[in-house]
């Protein structure tokens, strides 16, 4: 039997709640495939900072070590959002394993179901059957991990790219697309910055080795309204990170909720981290009412990219398609006639249509 050790972070927030619909769907899909799936629980964010002083205890590095991969839920809230910046839960937690695991490849799919394609806030004319986007965002480079300076009069954030980082994450970006609809779009402020002369070069030498992909680019003002107009036209987009949070949130929308999206962040071994976009949304924290689609599908991101469980990955995809077909629905992608379910609910439903 195939044994995977899995690092279950489930932070603050929504967190909980809905890492615990993520494993009821996973412990349903390690029995019915035969797996062996071991949860090792470790504390980052909030909840860490408030028993350890910090938001990542390098005990629970080293449970990440010692594990196959990350499944993460969200950290941070209003409670610390005082903390000085050397502190701040997210940029200690988040950023802190992204670094120390060199997770460079941010895959974040923007995708709307078609039983959702009502939920979207754009026109049905140009949502037309569903879209299937997915953002490769450049993770532990650019103005993140740049030399910060913050005085009282002064501050500055460097945005660095070298030419390893960026034929790294666009090789990601092209194997991606040979699997998919073969286009790329390589986003970028060329027409202004420096490092993205260089991103935008050494993402067209990449090319060079595809010739099966198509290549095209965009300046990341134009590509925001872009996506807004003809979400339908993109396959692949790659990007520096920066643009590729700020683009990734605006695709998120675009499907109609964030808590439909998970995301994956991976290293060139495979291990990655897997997440959803949603955030610890506080306001509706404890009330069993998030939806943990978004969970549960980071789970089924984890079981295809770390494990190469493609099989077990799409049961657990076609399970959530399934039950949004019965007319099933959290409260944030709530329509007149359908069903109303809680968090638990929802889990309930999909892990019993796995
Ligand atoms: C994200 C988040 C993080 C980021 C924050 C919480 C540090 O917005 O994962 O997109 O900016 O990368
Ligand atoms: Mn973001």
């Amino acid at each position: 039997m195939k044994n995977y050790k899995i690092a279950v972070i489930q932070g603050d927030g929504i967190g909980p709640e809905i890492m615990k619909e993520a494993i009821k769907v996973l412990d349903k899909v390690s029995k019915k495939y035969d797996l062996k799936l071991q949860y090792q629980y470790a504390d980052a964010g909030g909840i860490a900072y408030d028993k350890l002083g910090t938001a990542l205890p390098s005990q629970t590095i080293k449970t990440c070590e010692k594990s196959d991969a990350i499944l993460f839920g969200s950290v941070g809230g209003p409670k610390w959002d005082s903390l000085p910046p050397e502190e701040k839960i997210e940029k200690v937690a988040l950023l802190g394993l992204r670094k120390h695991f060199d997770l460079f490849a941010n895959l974040r799919p923007a995708v709307v179901y078609r039983p959702l394609a009502k939920a979207s806030p754009l026109r049905q004319d140009i949502v037309g059957n569903g879209f299937d986007i997915l953002i490769i965002r450049e993770l532990t480079g650019g103005i993140y991990f740049g030399k910060k300076v913050l005085e009282e009069n002064f501050a500055s954030d460097e945005m660095t790219y070298k030419k390893e980082e960026v034929e790294r994450v666009a090789r990601v970006a092209f194997e991606a697309a040979l699997k998919r609809n073969k286009k790329v779009t390589c986003v970028d402020k060329s027409n202004v910055l420096s490092s993205s002369i260089l991103f935008r070069k050494y993402v067209a030498k990449t090319a060079k080795n595809y010739p099966k992909v198509k290549l095209d680019y965009l300046y990341i003002d134009n590509a925001t309204m872009q996506l807004i107009k003809r979400p339908r036209d993109f396959d692949v987009i790659v990007t520096t990170n920066m643009f590729g949070d700020i683009l990734s949130d605006q695709a998120a929308m675009l499907t109609g909720s964030i808590g439909m999206l998970a995301s994956a962040s991976l290293n060139d071994k495979g291990f990655g981290l897997y997440e959803p976009a949603g955030g610890t949304a506080p306001d509706i924290a404890g009330k069993n009412i998030a939806n943990p689609i978004a969970q549960i599908l980071s789970g089924a991101m984890m079981l295809k990219h770390s494990f190469g469980l493609e099989d077990e990955s799409k049961a657990i995809e076609n399970a959530v398609i399934k039950v949004l077909k019965k007319d099933y629905r959290t409260a944030d992608i709530m329509e007149t006639g359908k069903n109303k379910v809680s968090t638990a609910g929802m889990g309930t439903l999909i892990a019993d249509n796995i």
